[in-house]
Parts: C-alpha cells; structure tokens; sequence
C-alpha cells in the first residue's frame, strides 16, 4: 500500500510536464508524441497527456521491446494496469518503434536479448557498484532518457527497494574525509560526488532522449520485407560450424514472417530442420521461435523449442544474431544469414586454416549461385596457395585441392569462387602457437534440487598462430580453429582448503560442464552449497610449446547458486 502511493507521487511528479517550465530550471526536454489510440487508452489514464500529444514519463523515455516489456509488466504487476495479452504485444510493438533505439544504439547492448555471458565494461568503478550490482550495465544501456527521467529512475528505484539507497547509491563519509574510505589527515578539497549523482550526470550526458542516430532512424526506417531465400552461417558452441538456409514467408502481420530452416554441419552430420514465427519490432529487431525435432534429451542437445534474437541491418540484405535455449539460455546458435539474391556467395568452407607446406589440401566450399563452368582459374586463396585442381561443382558447392606454399606468409586470405568473395575465410599458418578456452570467463549455475534449473556451460578452444608481430598473446594473433584437447579442472584458490573442484560439478570429455546439485552438502566443509570458482584447463592431444610441453590454457569459471528471481528478457511473436 505504501509502495503504491510513493510509486503514485512519481507519477504525479512529472504530470504535467508543462508546469516546470515555470522555474529558472534548464528548459525541459521536448517529448516525443505518442500517437498510438490503444497505447493513450490504456496508459494515459495515469499517465497524462499534454496538449502536444505528451504522455508523462512515458514521452521522455525510449527502450528496446525488452525494455518496454519490462516496464509495462511492472505497471501490470505493481501499478494496476489490465491488458489482454494481444494488447500487451501491440502495445510493445508500437512503443518499440515510436520510442524506441536506433540500430547503432540498440547493437552495444544486443547481447541482452541474446542470453550473451559477456564481460560488461562499466563507465568507472563508482558507477558500476552504483548501477550493476543488481543488473547487468546493460538494462541501464538500453535506456535512453530526458535528464528528468533519469532523476525519477533514481526514486522508483529507492521507492521499491530502500535498500538501495545503503548499498548502491550512496556512501557513507567519515567526517572530513575526502573520499569513502579516505583517512588522511589533510582532506584535498571537497569529497566526490555520492555514486548515485554521479551515475545520474554520466547518463544524463551518455544516454539522453535525442540523439542523432535515433533522428536519422525516425527518417530511414523502413516496413521489413524480408520474404524470399536467405543463405545462413552459424556456429554452435561445442558442434561447430554449420551453414544452410532459411525461407521466409509473410506472416499474419506486415512485419511478422514465418521461417523454414535448414542447417547442415559443414563437416558433415545430422542437419538440423526446423520452422518457425518472427516478429520484427522498430524495423530490424528480429524476434522469434522455432520449433524442430529435438536431437536428444541431454543438456545442450538441439531442443524442440528454440527463441531467436536477431538484428537485421538498416538495408535489410543480411541479419545477425542468436538462437538460443536452456534454462539461462546458455546454449546457442550465432547466426548470419544473407538475403540470396541471385548473385554468386560464398557461405563458408569445411576448414578454418591450412598448414604451410601441405599438399593436396581437399577442402569443400559452401555458397549459392556459383557458375556452371568452373576451372582452378577462377578459384583464388590468395599469396601462397596454389589451385592444383577443381574436384567437383555445383551451383551450391565447390571442392578444389590446393597446396599451400612452405614459405607462405602467416595470416588469414580472401577466398574468391568466380565473383564471389568471403573475406578473411582462411588462415595459413606454420605452427600453432598458443591455445585458448572459450569463453575466457563464465559462470554456471547450481540447480536440481530446489525448484530451480541448473545452468550449464559448454567450452571450446581456440587455436592461434603468433602472427605478423612474431608474438604470441598479441592482438594480431591469427585464429587458426579448433584443435583437440583433453579437459580438466584446477582449484582455483580463493578459500583456503574448500577443494572446490572436488564439489562444483563435472567437465565432460567435449569441454560441457554440468554443475552439481544445489542445497546444503553434507558431505562438505560446513554443509557448504557446491559452489565455487574453478579454472577449466584445456591441454592439446599433439601440440606442443617450444620447450616440447604440450600447449595449455585455461578459463576462470564461477559456479553459482541458482537464479531466484529472473527478470525476463524475452520478446517474442
Ligand atoms: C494504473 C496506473 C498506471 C497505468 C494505467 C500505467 N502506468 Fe506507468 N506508471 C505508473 C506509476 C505509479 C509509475 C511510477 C512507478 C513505477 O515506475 O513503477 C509509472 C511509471 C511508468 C514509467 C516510468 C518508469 C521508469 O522507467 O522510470 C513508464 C515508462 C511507464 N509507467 C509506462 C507506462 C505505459 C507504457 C503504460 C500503458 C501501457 C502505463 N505506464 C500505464 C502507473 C501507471
Ligand atoms: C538494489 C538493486 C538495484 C540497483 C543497485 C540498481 N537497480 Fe536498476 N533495477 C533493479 C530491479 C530489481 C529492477 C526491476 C524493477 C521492476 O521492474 O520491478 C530494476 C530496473 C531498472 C531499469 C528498468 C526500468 C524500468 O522502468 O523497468 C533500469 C533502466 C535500471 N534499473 C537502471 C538502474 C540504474 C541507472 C541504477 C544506478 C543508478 C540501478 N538501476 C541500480 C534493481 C537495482
């Protein structure tokens, strides 16, 4: 009851904008009109509208549909707002594109409706414990907001949760001191501003209402019309490369699409068939599911339901993005996909890289359109490869044999089939250099005892030649492709005598962890949860380092307990 009348007054405090005008404050931000019937009908009976067609609040701020998803559910859940779930979509389709990103302000956090693990980067330390402690910087990142907005942001955070105000927002100063946990005797100047305002100034000028890209997409968007063929590449963490195509037909709505996939392991396995819905939210966010036989019913196995999550680009001539499943969604597909236009592509190869020095290298090349006369002539690899000869074609596959030069210089070449070009599709190298686990850093999660699912975590490796620098670990490194590898875990220490390893859960022999069950173990220090950090180590089968040790590298992994509360990202058709 109380939370609903502090969340009230911030309704009121905005409402109407107009009357701040008044005062010597800056001029008020101008808002962005919301000229949708149903969005005025069902939201306008709080939120007020102006004489210019200005909703409060809801005028002053732009998301992406995940963004509006969640702050809609929460007018349902906390503020008393009834929609029937059809008004709910539209409503988030029509404010996604009235007042929503532009593509370029949308792609930096694109990896939130993709289910990404990702390493965030924070403005500065403050404004990390500040903001992202509860939430990834992404939430915030999806935000764009007048100064005011930001402000109130602020108190419907310290009105829901007071907690924050303690924990996040502000510090407590021993008096005197110039900063939080400064003791010097002789404080230099004033103390820094509390984090919270000082969060609050950085996204005011990071992240404000009008930016140029969101006029320029107001002007340059466009309906999607993504009917026809679309060529696919795709990679799927712990399977491999795949490529294929997806047939897009139209939908119930202009902007809602159905698919027929087709993926096919480049090196060769079961194909992967599947159909499904999209609908594509402010002109290029691809949002969708698909349904398809399951492959089995361990984790990581292609599942019967998969969400997509997929940005189309402004000219709408290729799309980019994740399919993804699980509990967490931690299992996924990274896709490309090219509208076949008729015009010879190449799709990708059944290898990353060849050795310098190697002979009579058969490789299969993947595309659409090649031509119906095809001789080692028009087939090129770049510097050091040479074409012996043309095996076999087809409109949809090429498969030469090449030799590749002892001395060719290390590094990654063009591929040409006819006109068709793939960029940087092959790397030749004389010796790999270094290994790498994939992702460097990630968390898993506890689960199966409670109610809660767990959350697994599949690694790769990756394999590098030094590059041109002659330094291995140096951003000019060439990625080389997978090479094969025995798996194991390491203590990494942290709590003395914990023997975590002994307890996280297990590592299989294609690098898929499976965490153990959550809840107290007895059969652990304290009745201590199975949680834990670790480092998962790859060592190479065959590859060596200089001294004759066979290449090693390792990632850091956090086992947690499971996630209580999920706050969904999850738009779909
Ligand atoms: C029954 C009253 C009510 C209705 C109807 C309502 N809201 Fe709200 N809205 C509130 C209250 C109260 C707040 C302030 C507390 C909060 O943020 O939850 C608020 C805040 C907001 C905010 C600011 C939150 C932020 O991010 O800081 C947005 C945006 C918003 N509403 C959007 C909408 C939209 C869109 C609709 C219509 C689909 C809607 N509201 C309908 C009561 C309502
Ligand atoms: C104590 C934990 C906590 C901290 C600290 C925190 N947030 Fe949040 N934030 C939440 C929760 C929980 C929600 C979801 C609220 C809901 O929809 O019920 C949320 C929602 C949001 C949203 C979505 C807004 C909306 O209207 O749904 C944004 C944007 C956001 N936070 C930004 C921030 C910023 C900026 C800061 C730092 C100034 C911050 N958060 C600090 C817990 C936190």
């Amino acid at each position: 009851m109380i939370r609903l009348s502090i969340a009230v007054a911030l309704v009121a405090v905005f409402c109407p904008p107009d009357a701040r005008g008044q005062s010597s404050e800056p001029k008020p931000t101008e808002g962005l009109p919301v000229t949708d019937p149903l969005v005025i009908a069902k939201c306008s009976t709080c939120h007020k509208k102006d004489d210019k067609g200005n909703l409060s609040r809801i005028s002053w701020e732009r998301t992406t549909p995940e963004g509006w998803e969640e702050v809609i559910k929460r007018m349902v859940r906390l503020n008393g707002l009834t929609l029937t779930p059809d008004e709910a979509r539209s409503i988030i389709k029509s404010l996604s594109a009235s007042h929503g990103l532009a593509p370029e302000e949308a792609k930096p956090v694109a990896y939130m409706p993709e289910h990404r693990i990702v390493d965030e980067a924070y403005p500065s330390e403050v404004i990390h414990s500040a903001c992202a402690s509860c939430h990834p910087f992404g939430r915030v990142a999806s935000f764009r907001r007048s100064p005011e907005e930001w402000k109130l942001l602020v108190d419907m955070h310290e009105a829901l949760y007071p907690v924050t105000d303690l924990t996040a927002f502000h510090r407590r100063r021993s008096p005197g001191a110039a900063a939080p946990g400064d003791n010097s005797a002789t404080p230099a100047g004033p103390p820094p501003p509390q984090p919270v305002d000082q969060a609050i100034e950085y996204l005011t000028k990071t992240y404000p209402l009008e930016t140029p890209e969101w006029a320029a997409w107001r002007a340059r968007s466009r309906p999607p019309k993504l009917a026809g063929k679309w060529l696919a590449s795709a990679h799927i963490a712990g399977k491999g490369a795949y490529w294929g195509e997806v047939n897009i037909g139209a939908g119930a709505a202009p902007d809602e699409f159905t698919t027929t996939i087709r993926l096919e392991p480049i090196g060769g396995g079961p194909v992967i068939e599947r159909s499904g819905k999209v609908a594509v939210f402010n002109g290029y966010a691809w949002r969708g599911r698909s349904t398809g036989a399951a492959s089995g019913s361990a984790p990581g196995d292609i599942p019967a339901e998969m969400r997509e999550s997929m940005m189309i680009d402004p000219d709408q001539s290729q799309a980019q993005g994740r399919w993804f499943w699980g509990s967490y969604g931690e299992f996924g597909v990274d896709v490309k996909l090219w509208k076949a236009t008729g015009v010879a592509s190449i799709v990708g190869l059944d290898r990353p890289s060849l050795k310098a020095g190697s002979q009579t290298q058969r490789i299969r090349i993947v595309g659409d359109s090649f031509p119906a006369q095809l001789s080692p002539a028009d087939v090129d690899f770049g510097s050091g490869v040479s074409i012996r000869r043309v095996v076999s074609h087809t409109p949809r596959e090429v498969v030469v044999e090449v030799d590749v030069a002892a001395n060719a210089i290390n590094g990654r070449r063009d591929i040409s089939v006819g006109q068709a070009v793939l960029p940087n599709a092959i790397a030749v190298y004389d010796r790999i250099d270094s290994i790498k686990v994939i992702p460097g850093t990630s968390i898993a999660r506890l689960g199966g005892a409670s109610q809660r699912p767990k959350g697994y975590q599949q690694f790769e490796v990756m394999a590098y030649n030094r590059g041109a620098d002659g330094k291995p670990g140096t951003a000019d490194d060439v990625e080389l492709g997978p090479v094969e590898v025995a798996w194991s875990m390491e203590e990494f220490y942290e709590t003395f005598g914990d023997d975590d390893k002994e307890f996280v859960g297990t590592l299989n022999p294609s690098g898929l962890f499976t965490p153990a069950l959550d809840g107290p173990n007895p059969q652990r220090k304290q009745m201590r949860n199975n949680y834990g950090t670790v480092w998962v180590v790859a060592t190479a089968k065959s590859e060596k380092d200089q001294n004759g040790r066979p290449l090693s590298a390792r990632s850091y992994l956090v086992v947690s307990v499971p996630l209580f509360i999920i706050w969904d990202q999850e738009v779909a058709p």
